[in-house]
């Protein structure tokens, strides 16, 4: 739990520190791109302290902000760097197009876990009920089982359940995590400091 919570906490201090740069010029597909991201970010920014106990959980905004995201995962994302798109004003690496496959499954990633944690929603978080009920134990239990069977299924970067039928299973927080290391994993490699 701690282990997650510190992971989400840096995932996020990562994410923050690229809203100080300014990007006037941008246009076209590059700014659409950055303005998806950036439309991202702000979910990302509204759901943290949610999953980190800090705001109040409604399971209605994180489908919601979920929902969001994914709109802007996946395909459409892939969509939005033709090749050649990279330079100034834009950080996006000559990787991108060097690694394709690599890249694109990254923005395949995000739409899985953007729509598992849609459908994790109600689970709530991981400590939620610890208290009494025994719904952690049993949730905890259902989290490992997918998380082996989704080892079995063979993430080659960072391993996970790689269907949103096995994060439905998942409590959201720990979606959370796996969908904001997506965008540290995809920046670290693809993205310009
Ligand atoms: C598949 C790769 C990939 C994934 C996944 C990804 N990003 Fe990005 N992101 C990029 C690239 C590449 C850029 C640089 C785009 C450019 O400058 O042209 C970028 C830029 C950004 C920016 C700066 C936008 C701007 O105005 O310049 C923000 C903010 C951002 N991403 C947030 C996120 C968040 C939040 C997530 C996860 C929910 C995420 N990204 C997932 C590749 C990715």
């Amino acid at each position: 739990m701690t282990c997650s919570k510190l992971l989400t906490g840096a995932a996020l201090a990562s994410l923050i520190s690229v809203a100080a740069y300014a990007h006037s010029g941008a246009t076209g597909v590059v700014k659409e791109r950055m303005d998806g991201m950036d439309a991202m970010k702000a979910s990302m920014k509204l759901l943290a302290p949610m999953m980190q106990g800090q705001t109040p959980y409604d399971a209605a905004v994180v489908r919601e902000e979920a929902q969001t995201i994914q709109t802007h995962a996946g395909e459409v994302l892939t969509g939005l760097f033709p090749k050649g798109t990279d330079g100034h004003p834009s950080d996006a690496k000559p990787e991108i197009w060097a690694d394709w496959e690599g890249f694109a499954d990254l923005a395949l990633r995000l739409e899985t876990y953007s729509q598992g944690l849609a459908l994790a929603a109600e689970n709530g978080l991981m400590m939620a009920g610890a208290e009494g009920t025994g719904m952690m134990s049993s949730g905890a239990m259902m989290g490992a089982t997918a998380m082996g069977a989704g080892g079995m299924m063979g993430g080659q970067t960072m391993g996970g359940p790689r269907s949103a039928e096995a994060l439905q299973q998942m409590p959201a927080d720990a979606v959370f995590t796996m969908l904001s290391q997506t965008c540290s994993a995809c920046h670290t490699r693809f993205r310009k400091e």
